[in-house]
């Protein structure tokens, strides 16, 4: 048994729900940890008395304590594009992505990138995350060995595409089905990995494809699919004339049996109320990605649309689209994106979207997202005094709203001084 001792701050429900009983927040707390699971959450002054004596304490006073963040959606392959200028998404595709995802065929690289970038989620507080690697198995095995031995929750699988886009890229669709099987049966379910059926988008599948991929998705109980839809205009187009039968882009996925409770869509910009109402209605997610939607132009996520209909939404940093590993960084941008829509992002309901929120989404709510007792204790340890300015900002301030808010528009990496997995700490910062 150990425990930490710092201030406290985790989410019982959706502050936009349930406002402050939504919130709860011990100034001076004790987070005890056993067995790799949260025991208790709660005042130090109470707890302190019930530990055994030879139990080890951190003392963290002076740091805010929070559950690990949530990444839902992020291309482990793309770490060596991110920033990378020039075009919208289907431009910036042919242009980076094709080229660096090619690289994945060899086992040497993939093994290094996927170290490297389970080394940068920690590095920013994050310890779940739904991640595209590439359409080689090299890059699923690379991403899954690296996230099991940091024992980090990763929810992945082999990217599926079978036409429009480059040869070295393109598979069968029977060999993508094997693969994928062979996959979910070595990976699902070991360690804290879980495997998601990943089909690129629909522009890059066959209706044949998109019809084995639904299959799969059905036929594995607990499995996940992740896919990208409604991103961009032109995308949006494109995906009419692919499948001029459908109703919308999101009808796609729907009539290949891809909506459901654990599938997960990245972008969901260029939708309509009945495109939201079904998402709602099947337990599908949204991933709100907001610097990669500023970045290449993509357009506005709508949250309170998204909220109005009762759909999921968990956050997505969808690096190297997106422009920071940092989830502190990615909430300051979706704080922006949803001033340009004359909405609002207030402090609480995006830490809350940032941990259980993200949890909820990918129905991992039982498991993380929060420091309930039997929760797996994945935490954050964030510095409000990590820069001159946001030490000088952060001592200004008033209330907890206000302290969130601050560390949210001025924090990134630097703010994260641990990060701590299964109540062991995984990174700490020099
Ligand atoms: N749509 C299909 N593939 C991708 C991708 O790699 N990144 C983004 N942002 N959108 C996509
Ligand atoms: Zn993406």
């Amino acid at each position: 048994m150990r425990a930490i001792r710092g201030e406290l701050l985790h989410f019982l429900g959706d502050p936009a729900e349930r406002g402050a009983d939504a919130v709860e927040h011990f100034p001076d707390g004790l987070l005890i940890v056993r067995e790799g699971l949260v025991a208790e959450a709660g005042p130090a002054a109470a707890l302190l008395a019930k530990l055994p004596a030879d139990a080890r304490i951190d003392d963290r006073r002076g740091r805010l304590i929070l559950p690990g963040f949530v990444d839902t959606h992020i291309h482990c392959a793309q770490t060596d594009i991110i920033a990378s200028p020039g075009g919208q998404l289907l431009e910036w595709l042919d242009r980076y992505t094709w080229p660096v995802e090619r690289r994945f065929a060899d086992p040497a690289h993939a093994t290094e990138v996927a170290e490297f970038f389970c080394d940068e989620l920690l590095r920013n507080g994050t310890t779940t995350a739904a991640v595209y690697p590439t359409v080689h198995r090299a890059s699923v095995e690379a991403l899954f060995e690296a996230a099991l031995r940091r024992r980090m929750r990763v929810i992945s699988g082999k990217v599926l595409m079978d036409r429009n886009c480059p040869a070295f890229l393109c598979e069968s669709c029977e060999g993508g089905h094997a693969e994928s099987v062979a996959l979910i049966e070595r990976w699902h379910g070991r360690g804290r990995l879980l495997y998601a059926v990943t089909p690129r988008f629909a522009a890059t599948s066959t209706p044949q494809q998109m019809r084995l991929a639904g299959q799969l998705f059905a036929d594995h109980a607990g499995i996940y699919l992740q896919s990208h839809l409604a991103e961009n205009r032109a995308e949006v187009a494109w995906i009419r004339e692919l499948y001029p039968d459908a109703r919308s882009y999101l009808d796609v996925y729907e009539r290949y049996g891809q909506l459901g409770p654990r599938s997960v869509f990245a972008h969901c910009v260029w939708l309509d109320d009945a495109d939201r109402r079904r998402m709602a209605a099947t337990g599908a997610a949204m991933s709100f990605c907001p610097t990669s939607n500023l970045f290449l132009g993509s357009g506005l996520f709508d949250l309170a649309q998204a909220d109005a209909a009762g759909v999921r939404v968990g956050i997505g940093t969808d690096v190297g689209a997106g422009t920071s590993f940092s989830m502190l960084r990615t909430l300051a941008e979706a704080y922006k994106v949803l001033q340009l829509n004359g909405q609002s992002l207030a402090a609480e309901r995006a830490f809350y979207l940032a941990t259980l929120g993200g949890a909820r989404s990918l129905y991992l709510d039982d498991r993380i997202g929060s420091f309930a007792p039997g929760r797996e204790a994945d935490f954050v340890v964030l510095d409000p005094t990590a820069t001159p300015l946001l030490a000088r900002r952060s001592a200004a301030c008033g209330t907890l709203a206000e302290r969130l808010f601050v560390l949210m528009m001025l924090g990134d990496d630097r703010a994260v001084a641990e990060t701590w997995v299964m109540g062991e700490p995984a990174w700490r910062r020099p």
